[in-house]
Order: structure tokens, then sequence, then C-alpha cells
């Protein structure tokens, strides 16, 4: 039995402590938590959470983060949205060993791959816009079943002037974790793995969805607010499930989304939404006003997307009066690359299509798989790429190392979610996307993917080398 929707307060992610100036430590290892109410569910976890604790970054202020493996399988841990050195970036490959296969060499297929044991330091220089970013596993092939066990954390970077902007703070900031998840009776979680290899069973090719929508690892919560702005910072972390999120009262009035940022941080100016798309690893920082709302009056987040109680995500309880000194500057940030189409070294075109790999099913870029052998893309450390990637059905595409902007999309001007700076853009079925960007930062091997994590560990990512 399900429990019914906006009674669990909804959890916010603890901060994490620094060990010493910036650095980290992050014991990854087995735990369980009360989800559904009574039951205990096994998980994966960042030091025992799910979401696992949110690291409260500066920019340009490096961060060292000593992740240990304490659980039964290698992973690999990737920061969605940094500007990292390819050696801290997390490559499928590059694996901090379990215990168990600390002297087996087990799953390593890559001649280049460097093997680490039980423990590693990833160093994160943050040298990059203030953003919601997040941390996830990034295993090959196992991606999808290591988030969807607990693998996943948030990471905010700051700084100065995004902070003197007056957008809401303090308690009325909220990171929003929105994660859908399937549960068997006893409480565990339900992942159609395949038995005796990567890959799901037949029926969740398209990717694995589940029936109970979790924000910050808690089902359908609620959480009491003032008469007042609040930031929400969205994340979607699903696997595979995409989001139309709307904020409606019990009366159905249905309040503005003011979005202020994208995946890569603050937008030029506020864009106003009456509902908002929000694509598996996409970011949405937006501004709900509350002010209008009576107290004891309710604000419901819904999924216009889902249906019966996969339509439901959060809601909001105003609960009091309060006075509100935050605003909503109409210039957000100059700082936005500019890049155009005349810029560009090159155009590359990549096709994100189902084929069949090794007589199986498989999700293709550019008709081939994943291979951590091959180089899909060798380029110019500096230089600017127009990118036209072609979708079948529905992928969020996601860069490593580069924030993009959206420079077309079905050969028309991009919609405006699609404002801003983002790394990770939805394309939907049959449609073409067009993305600029500049290769810049730190030479090496990179990588870029679908985010829908079973498309990606059936194949849908390729490498992309700076030189
Ligand atoms: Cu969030 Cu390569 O991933
Ligand atoms: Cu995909």
């Amino acid at each position: 039995p399900l429990p019914p929707p906006f009674q669990v307060p909804l959890p916010i992610p603890p901060v994490l402590r620094p060990a010493g100036p910036g650095r980290y430590e992050i014991t990854q290892r087995e735990a369980s938590a009360e989800i559904l109410p009574g039951l205990r569910t096994p998980l994966w976890t960042y030091e025992g959470t799910f979401p696992g604790p949110t690291i409260e970054s500066r920019r340009g202020h490096p961060v060292t983060v000593t992740h240990r493996n304490e659980l039964p399988v290698p992973t690999v841990v990737h920061l969605h949205g940094g500007r990292t050195p390819a050696d801290s970036d997390g490559y499928p490959t590059d694996l901090v060993l379990p215990r168990s296969t600390m002297h087996t060499g087990h799953a390593m297929h890559d001649p280049r791959a460097v093997v680490t044991e039980l423990t590693r330091d990833y160093t994160f220089p943050l040298d990059q816009r203030p953003a919601l970013l997040w941390y996830h596993d990034h295993r090959m092939d196992y991606t999808a079943p290591a988030i969807w066990r607990g693998l996943a954390g948030l990471h905010i970077v700051r700084d100065d002037a995004e902070e003197s902007l007056g957008l809401p703070a303090g308690s009325r900031e909220l990171p929003l974790m929105i994660a859908d998840r399937a549960f068997a009776a006893d409480g565990s979680l339900i992942y159609p793995a395949l038995p005796d290899r990567p890959g799901v069973t037949e029926e969740y090719l398209a990717g694995v969805l589940g029936d109970v929508i979790l924000v910050n690892g808690a089902p359908w919560p609620v959480h009491e607010v003032d008469a007042a702005r609040y930031r929400l910072r969205v994340l979607n972390a699903s696997n595979a499930r995409h989001y139309e999120l709307e904020a409606v009262t019990d009366n159905g009035r249905r309040l503005d989304l003011v979005q202020v940022g994208a995946d890569q941080g603050l937008l030029a100016a506020p864009v106003t939404h009456s509902a908002l798309p929000v694509a598996p690893a996409e970011r949405y920082d937006v501004i709900v006003d509350f002010a209008g709302v009576p107290v004891g009056g309710r604000v419901l987040i819904r999924n216009r997307l889902g249906v019966g109680r996969t339509r439901d995500v959060m809601a909001f309880r105003v609960v009091r009066r309060a006075t509100d000194d935050s605003r909503i500057p109409g210039v957000l940030s100059a700082d936005l690359p500019a890049w155009q189409r005349s810029d560009a070294a090159r155009v590359r075109e990549f096709a994100f299509r189902a084929g069949r790999t090794h007589g199986r099913h498989g999700w293709l870029i550019g008709g081939l798989p994943f291979d951590p052998a091959r180089s899909d893309v060798v380029t110019e450390l500096g230089d600017v790429e127009v990118w036209r990637l072609v979708a079948d059905v529905h992928h969020p595409v996601h860069l490593h190392l580069a924030g993009f902007r959206v420079l077309s999309r079905g050969g028309r001007p991009p919609l405006p979610h699609d404002a801003g700076l983002k790394d990770t853009v939805s394309l939907r079925p049959g449609e073409s996307v067009e993305i600029i960007t500049r290769f810049d930062g730190y030479r090496g091997r990179y990588l870029f993917h679908c985010h829908n994590a079973e498309h990606e560990d059936m194949g849908m990512m390729a490498n992309l080398e700076i030189i």
C-alpha cells in the first residue's frame, strides 16, 4: 500500500561538513531508510543517506572529495555539470574498486583505464558559473541500477554576484531532487535488471519508470512555507521519467514558475513559464511566489505527463504570512557566452537511435554503441563547434565538461525553457536540436551520452577527446 500523498515532510539533504579546508570525505556504503512508512528500503548510499549529502562550494575554490567504496561493487563518481579535469571526471572505467574485487581487476576491459582501489580523490576546481550540480555513479554498463539504488547527491556552487541579487535564500531556497522509484511489498526497490549481464528486461528497454515519486528521497512530500517567494532548485534525477511541472493551488489557480537559472547557472533574464518540462538530469532554478495563497492553503506541484499517482509530485502548505524582501532582478547575469554560428570551427551531426548491437537491442549514437577504446570526437581545446543532434524517441543528451547553448529546435528558434547555459538538452521524438559550445577548460577524454540512464547503459554514450 502506497502512502497517501502530501503527508511526509520534505527532507532537506544534509550539507556535508568539510574534513578540512576544501576537503571532503564520502563513504559509499549500504544503508537502509524508511521511505515508505513502516518499511525499510535497502539502498546504496553516499554517507548513509539518499540523496547523499549536499556539498556547498564557492566558485573558484577547489574541493577534493575522497570517496571510499565500501559497496559490494566497483563504482565511479561523476560530478554532473562540473568543469573537471579528465582524471577526476569519473570516466566509466575509472573504477573505485570494492574490497572484494580489489585484487581481481574485475570488469576491467579498457587498457587505458586507471585502476584505483578502495578510495579515490576527486578534485574539482569549480572554476565555473554558480549552479546546482549533482554527483552520481557512472560505472560502465551499470550506471542506471546504481543511481536507482541511491547513488546520487547534490553539489551547489555559489558566488558573491549571485548572492547579491536578492533571490530568496536561506530556508526559502529549496533543493528538490525529483526521482521516481518502484518498490516491492517489503519496501525494497525493484529494478528489472538481467541476471547475467548488464541491461534490463525487454519491457523496460525504453527506460525504467517507478510508480512512486520521491522528492529528496520522500514519497510525494509536503513542505510548510511562508506566504512568500521561494527559490526551488529542481533536479530531475529520475532514470527515465520526464516531467512537465506546474504549481496549482487547491482551487485550481496556476502559479507562475519564474525561471532564473538553467543547468549551468543563471539566465540573462527571468523567463516565466506556466508549466516546465524537465528531462532526466536537467536542472531548473525557479521562483514560486506563495504570497497570494491564503494561510492554510496548499500548492500542489504536479506532473502533467503523469497518470494517476504519478501526476502528483509534492505539495507546499502555506502556514503563515511573512515579510519578503527577496527580489527577482530583471537582469540576472551578464556573463553568458554569446557564441555565434559563425564562430564554429565545424559542425557535427549525431543520430541518437535504437539499433542492434551484438544481436541485441541497443541504443546507439551514430549507429555505434559505446566503446571506451574508440575515439568518437576529437576536438581542439578552445574550438567552438555546432552539434546537430537527431533523435528517434526522447533522449536527454548530456555533454561532460562543456556547457552549451541551444541554437535551434526542430528547425525553429529554441523554446523558452531552452534558455541559458545548459549541459543536458531534451531531444523530443523525431526532433533535431542544434547546440553550440566551446570546448574549454581541460584536455583529455570526456563523454557525451543520453541521460536516460538505461539508454546510457545500453550503449548510448560516446567519447569526446579534447586535445
Ligand atoms: Cu549525469 Cu555522464 O552524467
Ligand atoms: Cu536516450
